[in-house]
């Protein structure tokens, strides 16, 4: 194992170059869910799906099928959603509210504390001797709530959330304070299957700015606007930027001054003063609870915490978009998306969110569409036996990551078109599956 994954040329960021080997090879996806999903800070689920005793959903931490459960002592817990008799799943709904789940196998029930409460049998078929008490279900044993995202880590020994998100949270807080009321994911949620590494969707949303005008240009046909002011025909020479984190974080899309809020006031003219009032208000709580370079933020674009967490906001009257890249195997993962809003929020502006979100990145809208289509046939063009000998480019911009300097903006800044926030997702995912 050792063998492929310590190969520096697997990863060369002075190049920036990538090798094919990263989207196809199977010892490296093994060794990937090992050093980079069992180690890293992995998204779980909004508090707002979680919000009562015994509301849970399921979900997925690398392959590990998890359960992230409110307690009874109203503390919000993480599960390896697995009957520990002999393995089948215990939760086999994808989100709901329980007291307690029952293995459908041979009957076994644990609590919302994870506790074995239920064998059937015990005394006749067990002689009352097996110790319930050491058979609860496996906890994660870290499990953060940051502003209302929950993450959970199996690594004891991992920094803290706050550290490994570091300076991305500068601007995830603008989409946490920027309701009025709080951000809440609405019921249901989509997902699909995509035949392509997971990689492949978590680097786009790190920082490639360069294939929206050209893979997404149907959109552009249709005369739809982006966001506001903003339309595929204009929208590479855009007054945007994207910025590089620490940990292997990018974001791009921020534009920073008022443009996103203007745009949405015009916006807001045709649904009426109560929606105009809306947006101002949801401006000047930024301004009180952040600081004036965050107000004139409003929202964040794009991003992706690394490893496989996406997150899209391009106004206030699109949604949160959450988006999970789940890895199903080498050249297998799984999309796992929802749409969050400001539960204040006006009913026009609600309504035009939940309608954008099926509309652009979803399974059957335009976005979703370009993207899938594109992932997947690069995967089948890349893990033959020629192609896997070949290299990915990430060049562009090699050597421009310093040209840009702004003051008073966390993170690094970089240029709008440029592969620098790739090149820093790969320096980070190597620099973890270097590390035994
Ligand atoms: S596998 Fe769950 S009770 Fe047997
Ligand atoms: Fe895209």
């Amino acid at each position: 194992m050792a063998s492929v994954v310590s190969n520096p040329e697997l990863v060369n960021s002075k190049r920036g170059l990538v090798s094919r080997q990263l989207f196809m090879d199977p010892e490296i996806y093994q060794t990937e869910l090992e050093r980079v999903y069992a180690r890293c800070w992995l998204y779980l689920g909004h508090e707002s799906q979680v919000k009562e005793h015994g509301d849970y959903l399921s979900n997925y931490m690398g392959e590990d099928p998890i359960i992230l459960w409110r307690d009874g002592h109203d503390r919000v817990r993480a599960y390896l959603n697995s009957c520990l008799h002999r393995g089948m799943k215990v939760c086999r709904t994808d989100a709901g509210s329980a007291r307690s789940f029952t293995c459908s196998y041979h009957g076994w029930t644990y609590n919302a504390e994870g506790k074995l409460t239920g064998v059937p049998y015990f005394r006749e078929a067990y002689f009352g001797e097996l110790n319930r008490e050491e058979w609860g279900l496996k906890e994660v044993p870290r499990v953060v709530n940051y502003g209302g995202f929950i993450f959970g880590c199996w690594d004891e020994s991992a920094i803290s959330l706050e550290e490994y998100l570091g300076d991305v949270r500068w601007y995830l807080d603008i989409l946490i304070e920027r309701p009025l009321g709080r951000l809440e994911v609405l019921p249901g949620m989509q997902r699909y299957k995509l035949p392509g590494n997971w990689k492949i969707q978590a680097d786009n949303f790190a920082g490639d700015v360069y294939h929206v005008p050209f893979a997404h240009g149907s959109w552009g046909k249709t005369g739809m606007p982006i966001a506001g002011g903003v339309t595929i025909d204009n929208y590479a020479t855009q007054k945007a930027y994207s910025f590089a984190f620490k940990h292997g974080h990018g974001a791009l899309d921020m534009r920073l001054n008022d443009e996103t809020y203007e745009a949405d006031l015009v916006l807001a003219q045709q649904f009426g003063p109560e929606t105009v009032d809306y947006i101002r208000e949801s401006r000047e709580r930024l301004l009180k609870r952040l600081s004036e370079r965050q107000a004139r933020i409003y929202t964040w674009g794009v991003g992706n915490l690394f490893p496989n967490f996406a997150v899209n906001n391009f106004s206030a009257f699109f949604p949160v978009g959450l988006y999970l890249w789940h890895p199903k195997g080498p050249d297998k993962s799984e999309v796992w998306q929802w749409c969050a809003v400001d539960s204040a929020a006006p009913a026009a502006v609600k309504e035009m969110a939940r309608v954008g979100f099926t509309k652009v990145q979803s399974a059957g809208g335009f976005f979703g569409q370009d993207d899938s289509d594109n992932f997947e046939q690069v995967t089948e063009a890349t893990r033959g036996v020629i192609g896997r000998r070949c290299w990915f480019n990430y060049q562009m911009g090699l050597g421009h990551e310093e040209d840009l300097q702004m003051e008073g903006y966390p993170g690094h800044v970089t240029h709008r078109m440029s592969e620098a926030n790739q090149r820093n997702f790969y320096a980070y995912w190597s620099q973890l599956m270097e590390r035994e």
